[in-house]
């Protein structure tokens, strides 16, 4: 089977090099170019553009940004003609009824489609230790499953297209959630002469604790939000989905409305391209400095 691989950004790099690594002929495009040539290097083949890669390849994997940006790469008039025979595996995190309906127009253009969002992020992607929720008819899923061993152990089958994709968003709302209350926390001992160490300590033994809070409370206390897994301006985009799709089913959505401000501010406060836990800047800004 040839395999393309489209969105080669932070998750896309180490997720292309694993299907090279277990010895699959890859095609790789992404609109900006320079970021093809570690892969180049590690022997995939680069294409001039998201058609050529549907032309040369039998299954393309998508790792792009939003659905807007799955449009334009396999959904133009060009790109549909080239879509007969050809499978879409769509890995990014995209909105329940914006998965059903691009998989209408693959469909319809005589393709296939299975949507396979992820939980987990670099580390875990390099590891093959993803967790990866499939939606697709259950003949798809037994046919592409060792494909997706590639990222994780075992792919988990959902049920139909959308269903992956709604646990993917279910999951996704904890992320903002959890951070913005842990660092609001955090600025509060801060703030009132607690000892960090010791209000940690106490979390920890407690059943409010998530893993969560250890692994950002080092970035948080440095203030240190480069190289990021996933940045701030991502968790915008999977929030701003998750308050339209909670909405839509008549949810009450306050909290996450006042969580979706606070990131707000940290994108005005530059973190856009930063790890998410900058957002407890946003919360707890850092003191002027004064000459
Ligand atoms: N990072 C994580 O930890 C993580 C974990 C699970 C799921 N996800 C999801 O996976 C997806 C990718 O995340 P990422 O962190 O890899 O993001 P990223 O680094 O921002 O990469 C996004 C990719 O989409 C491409 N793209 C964006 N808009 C485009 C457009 N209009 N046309 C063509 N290509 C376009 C980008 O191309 P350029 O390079 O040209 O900008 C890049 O290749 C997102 O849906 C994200 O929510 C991320």
């Amino acid at each position: 089977m040839k395999l393309g691989f489209l969105g080669i950004g932070l998750m896309g790099q180490p997720m292309a090099l694993r299907l090279l690594q277990a010895n699959y002929e890859v095609t790789v495009y992404n609109r900006t170019k320079s970021k093809l040539q570690p892969l180049s290097e590690a022997g995939a083949k680069t294409a001039d553009s998201s058609c050529q890669v549907i032309q040369e390849a039998d299954c393309i994997i998508l790792m792009l940004t939003d659905a807007s940006a799955i449009r334009e790469s396999i959904l133009s008039d060009e790109a549909k003609s080239h879509l007969a025979n050809r499978t879409i595996i769509q890995m990014g995190t995209i909105a329940t009824t914006e998965s059903q309906s691009i998989r209408d127009e693959v469909v319809a253009a005589g393709g296939e489609y299975l949507e396979a969002p992820v939980l987990g992020s670099i580390p875990q992607t390099k590891t093959g230790d993803l967790i990866v929720m499939v939606g697709s008819t259950k003949e798809q899923f037994a046919k592409y499953t060792e494909l997706l061993k590639c990222y994780s152990p075992e792919p988990m089958y959902i049920g139909e297209v959308g269903t992956a994709a709604a646990m993917k968003l279910a999951l996704n709302q904890l992320i903002p959630s959890l951070i913005s209350t842990f660092s609001l926390s955090l600025s509060l001992v801060q703030h009132l002469g607690v000892d960090v160490e010791q209000f940690m300590e106490l979390l920890r033994q407690s059943v409010i604790y998530a893993p969560t809070f250890d692994r950002k409370l080092p970035r948080m206390l440095d203030r240190n939000f480069t190289n990021p897994n996933f940045p701030t301006k991502h968790l915008l985009k999977d929030t701003n989905l998750i308050i339209n799709q909670a909405k839509e089913l008549g949810l009450n959505t306050s909290h996450l409305e006042g969580v979706k401000q606070v990131i707000e501010k940290a994108l005005t406060m530059g973190l856009d391209d930063l790890d998410y836990s900058s957002i407890y800047s946003a919360i707890n800004p850092p003191e002027e400095k004064h000459n």
